[in-house]
């Protein structure tokens, strides 16, 4: 049986990119599809349109072996497996919107004239899979040429090369066995350990000793686990968030309690960071999708609800802080620090911290950001202004502010300078959305300390202010 699959990938956002140079680094053939000209070419070019570690590295390393092409008809006609990666974007009901699915699928069936098996690597809701097939057959492809396989993804932004490589498990979902071998042949050097042991392979917790785990399901499991995932990891972010607000008002300290609750092996320490909650691409659209599909077959799953109320508060409870600690916001100077959705990563999708410097700027307040990252995109969301600046570093941002805001998890923002920060500042400050410090630490810095889930420590020369402020 030979070793390497001809596979194509179709889209070249973060998963269909990631997928195509991961499955080149595992020793196969990969044709990756785009109909945007532009990134095809920038990325033939050597260019990587994203901001992702080891990503560039990888598309170096493989520029041989990984084709960009907009020529969708000949890289199907040349592959035994079709990776489908389009986005799958959030519609007005909250269900997933499938048109680009559906549109790359309807163009693959005219291009089929010998076995392929079709993969949705897509976020997408369950019988998707069905409805793939359903529109093969009736562009009029014959039955025995296709299979239509499950395989979610689940890579997470900033660490996607590894998540991919060092999978904690793979989810096949095949409805015939031909079409799970042929995803068995392809996840094999991570399977059987072979990749591990490769010179130049990338490290990370998986080893040939301890490779990773395939797992085959019916399809509709397979979707289905997708969704459940990320649906309960955005239950535990909103779960720590409602204790650390019961935390807050009873002066517990939501660190401890995490750390307490994260010890119980049943539980695990992961997922439990209180803070702003959650953003960008995926928790907030699966949550909805996995909902909607929920009410379509009239199952109660209100919980999906809750949960993405309990984040939308969230933002509420960390603006509260800020009008708490400064009692009027306007003209005010904030300084905020990270707009991405999260550290390690350019994205601005869904971000918390986006969200609540609009809140600041409609309250009158000025903000001057930084992020080591994102500050590109987020002018396209915030543009500069006489109340929004940017800045090229964090000490920078903080001069003359009334208060410093920490609104994403940036390793940088929890090793500052607290000496130099406090001479750039006007007061002393520090409005913590993702407890980066430990109050005591940063107090003995003379500043005042704010954060979520925990009690304030006031500085001694500004004092615990009373009373509810404006
Ligand atoms: C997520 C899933 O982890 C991944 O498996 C899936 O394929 C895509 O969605 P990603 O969106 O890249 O990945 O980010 P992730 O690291 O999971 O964080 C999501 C959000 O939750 C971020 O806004 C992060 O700041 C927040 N978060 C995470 C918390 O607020 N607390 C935590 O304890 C963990």
């Amino acid at each position: 049986m030979p070793k390497s699959v001809s596979i194509c990938v179709i889209g070249s956002g973060y998963v269909g990119l990631v997928a195509a140079v991961c499955f080149a680094e595992m020793g196969h053939t990969v044709t990756c599809v785009d109909n945007d000209e532009a990134k095809v070419k920038t990325l033939r070019a050597g260019g990587v349109p994203i901001f992702e570690d080891l990503l560039p590295d990888l598309l170096a390393k493989h520029r041989d072996k990984v084709e960009f092409t907009t020529d969708l008809a000949s890289a199907v006609e040349r592959s035994e497996a079709i990776f489908i990666a389009v986005g799958t974007p959030q519609g007005d009901t909250g269900a997933a919107d499938l048109s680009y699915v559906e549109a790359v699928v309807s163009e693959i069936a005219r291009h089929i004239g010998s076995y392929k098996v079709i993969v949705e690597k897509s976020t997408v809701p369950v019988y998707t899979n069905e409805w793939v097939s359903r529109v093969l057959h009736r562009h009029g492809v014959d039955p025995k040429f296709f299979d239509v396989v499950s395989n979610p993804e689940f890579l997470r932004e900033g660490t996607a090369v590894i998540d991919f490589l060092h999978p904690d498990r793979i989810v096949v979902g095949a409805n015939s066995e031909r079409s799970a071998d042929v995803l068995k042949r392809i996840y094999a050097p991570l399977t059987d350990g072979t990749y591990y042991d490769q010179p130049g392979a990338l490290p990370g917790p998986c080893s040939a000793a301890h490779p990773a785990r395939v797992i085959v399901t019916s399809a509709q499991s397979a979707e289905i686990i997708k969704h459940a995932s990320n649906a309960f990891l955005a239950l535990k972010i909103s779960f720590i968030n409602a204790v650390g607000n019961l935390a807050e008002s009873v002066d517990a300290d939501i660190e401890d309690i995490a750390l307490g609750m994260g010890l119980d092996s049943r539980i695990g320490p992961k997922f439990l960071r209180a803070g702003l909650g959650y953003g960008g691409s995926c928790f907030p659209k699966d949550v909805a999708a996995f909902h909607w599909v929920a009410q379509k077959q009239g199952v109660n799953f209100e919980l999906l609800q809750e949960i993405r109320k309990i984040n939308e508060t969230q933002r509420e409870v960390f603006f509260n802080k800020v009008l708490s600690a400064l009692w009027t916001l306007r003209g005010k100077r904030l300084a905020a620090f990270g707009l991405a959705f999260k550290g390690d990563t350019d994205d601005i999708r869904d971000s918390p911290a986006i969200s609540v410097i609009k809140k600041l700027l409609e309250a009158g307040a000025s903000v001057t950001a930084f992020d080591p990252a994102a500050m590109d995109r987020a002018k396209d969301v915030l543009p500069p202004s006489a109340k929004m600046n940017y800045a090229s570093d964090m000490y920078e941002a903080a001069k003359d502010a009334d208060a410093v805001l920490i609104l994403t998890d940036w390793k940088e923002f929890a090793s500052i300078d607290l000496v130099k920060l406090n001479q750039q500042v006007k007061f002393p400050i520090i409005i913590d959305g993702r407890n980066l410090y430990k109050p005591k630490d940063i107090e003995a810095h003379g500043f005042t300390y704010v954060s979520v889930g925990r009690p304030a420590s006031y500085h001694a020369q500004q004092g615990k202010p009373r009373g509810l402020a404006s």
